[in-house]
């Protein structure tokens, strides 16, 4: 079969069908092609792992399965649930209907952990951090994976979320340094172990209001647990639970980092001052200028 000649009729046939999300920008007609061509022929790989890769022949059952791929696709089925990845940091995670599909803008706040990770643990054999509405995992998994130090601990209130994170743990063999756990917020690691002697949690939390969750784009909206969009009237109620209790489980000059939402940044720092348990409050900015990523830590 020619390869090519292939690639170009689907190209023409469904690209013209496919509708991209801005929030996940690896995703592109030759990705989704490349990503489904890929998966059709028995390699599971996100969009940005299947452009590094030729495309091999298919024989005529596995063309049958790429087309069906593509159909689905253009139903606004995501791509990442129907080749089972997604890419984050560099690494590849299992994706389904579970939990939130990660995100390429939530990069800039595990780009930011990792780095305070790495400047943690100096001079140290270990380092505990959480990993808080932990979803897939991505975020935690990631800074474990890419720091041999790190014990991670990490919870969610979905618990299919958490099936999920296991999965991911399993699959990245970093079983023997996580724990998981399902629960409100903290509420799992209330015993008193934890208190004090985390040096970093990190959170991708749901910001958005309740209102915007209700007109969502049906590609997130049919597909995505709400619950890890819904911050509540405002959006704030996670971040508002978060900053509150984070210095519970925090050691002394440990850091608090995690994501806000388009506009948020300002009134979440103000929300940070009034606790007063906060030495050093800073920003992470995306390429826009907007901030994106906060950082807080315990005085
Ligand atoms: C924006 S998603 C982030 C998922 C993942 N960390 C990521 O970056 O892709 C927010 C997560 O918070 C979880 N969540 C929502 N309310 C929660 C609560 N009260 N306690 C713990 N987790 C919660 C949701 O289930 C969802 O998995």
């Amino acid at each position: 079969m020619d390869v090519l000649k292939l690639f170009n009729e689907l190209k023409t046939q469904f690209g013209p069908k496919f509708r991209f999300l801005e929030d996940k920008p690896d995703e592109t007609i030759d990705s989704t092609l490349k990503a489904c061509w890929q998966y059709a022929s028995g390699h599971p790989m996100s969009a940005a792992e299947a452009m590094k890769y030729p495309l091999s022949p298919l024989d005529e059952n596995m063309i049958k399965h790429l087309v069906d791929l593509l159909e689905r696709r253009t139903k606004d089925i995501p791509l990442a649930h129907l080749v089972g990845r997604q890419n984050f940091l560099g690494i590849e995670f299992l994706t389904d209907g579970r939990a939130l599909i990660p995100r390429k803008e939530t990069e800039i706040l595990g780009k930011k952990a990792l780095e305070l990770s790495f400047e943690l643990a100096k001079g140290k054999d270990t380092i505990h951090i959480m990993d808080m509405c932990c979803g897939s995992g991505n975020l935690g998994l990631a800074v474990a994976h890419l720091n041999q130090k790190v014990k991670l601990y990490a919870s969610d209130l979905s618990e299919d979320a958490v099936s999920l994170a296991k999965d991911n743990s399993h699959y990245l063999n970093l079983n023997n340094r996580v724990q998981f756990e399902s629960g409100d917020m903290f509420a799992p690691f209330e015993n008193g172990k934890n208190y004090e002697m985390i040096s970093l949690i990190i959170c991708n939390p749901p910001y958005i209001s309740s209102a915007k969750v209700k007109k969502m784009n049906t590609e997130i909206a049919a597909h995505e647990p709400a619950l890890a969009f819904d911050g509540g009237m405002l959006g704030f109620k996670v971040i508002q639970m978060l900053i509150e209790k984070a210095p519970v489980f925090l050691e002394k000059n440990g850091w608090l980092i995690f994501e806000v939402g388009l506009g948020q940044g300002k009134f979440i720092i103000q929300l940070c001052e009034r606790i007063n348990k906060y030495g050093k409050l800073q920003t992470v900015e995306d390429d826009q200028g907007n901030i994106r990523v906060i950082m807080a830590q315990k005085a």
